[in-house]
């Protein structure tokens, strides 16, 4: 059965996470940019991932909603929760957790807290201003963690047991 990676991306962060993660796997995985995209139906997938990023403390809204309309079916998936989000640690969890409501993260096999990338090449003027403002950062910088994106990937794609 093919699975499926549903995800929202600002500035490309997300969207390159969920290519690595579909590159991983042998079955095939379907992209769909809510953004541009409808939430597709689920029933031929078994495998589900949510991806999405934080601005100004929230994850996307249409991910949010995208959760809310589908928990129960979503319920019944493997599933796979990833963020991408530049705060660290505990704050980074708090996001997280924030995300995505009690029920998915314990039903999910797979949560992802995969860093993210300040990219002022493609912020407009607004963004760049808040950034060097609330993070002291005037230059492009990632902090995109591959071995989580990787481990992840084993773990919802079942790869360690192949
Ligand atoms: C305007 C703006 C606000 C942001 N606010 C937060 C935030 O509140 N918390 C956080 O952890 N990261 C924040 N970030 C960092 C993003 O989560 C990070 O850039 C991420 O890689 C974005 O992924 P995307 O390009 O796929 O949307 C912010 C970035 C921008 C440009």
């Amino acid at each position: 059965m093919p699975a499926v990676i549903i995800y929202m991306s600002l500035h490309g962060c997300t969207e390159k996470a969920a290519k690595i993660l579909a590159e991983m796997s042998w079955v095939k995985v379907d992209l769909v940019n809510l953004r541009n995209h409808p939430a597709p139906s689920l029933d031929k997938y078994s495998t589900v991932i949510v991806g999405g990023s934080v601005h100004m403390g929230q994850i996307q809204g249409k991910i949010r909603k995208f959760c809310n309309e589908n928990k129960s079916e979503l319920l019944t998936k493997r599933l796979g929760l990833y963020l991408c989000h530049m705060s660290e640690g505990e704050k980074a969890v708090q996001q997280f957790n924030d995300a995505y409501c009690e029920k998915l993260r314990s039903h999910s096999v797979a949560k992802g807290l995969f860093g993210g990338e300040f990219n002022f090449d493609k912020m407009n003027n607004h963004e760049k201003t808040l950034i060097m403002k609330a993070a002291g950062i005037d230059k492009s910088i990632s902090t995109m963690n591959l071995k989580a994106i990787e481990g992840f990937g084993r773990v919802i794609f079942h790869l360690d047991k192949s």
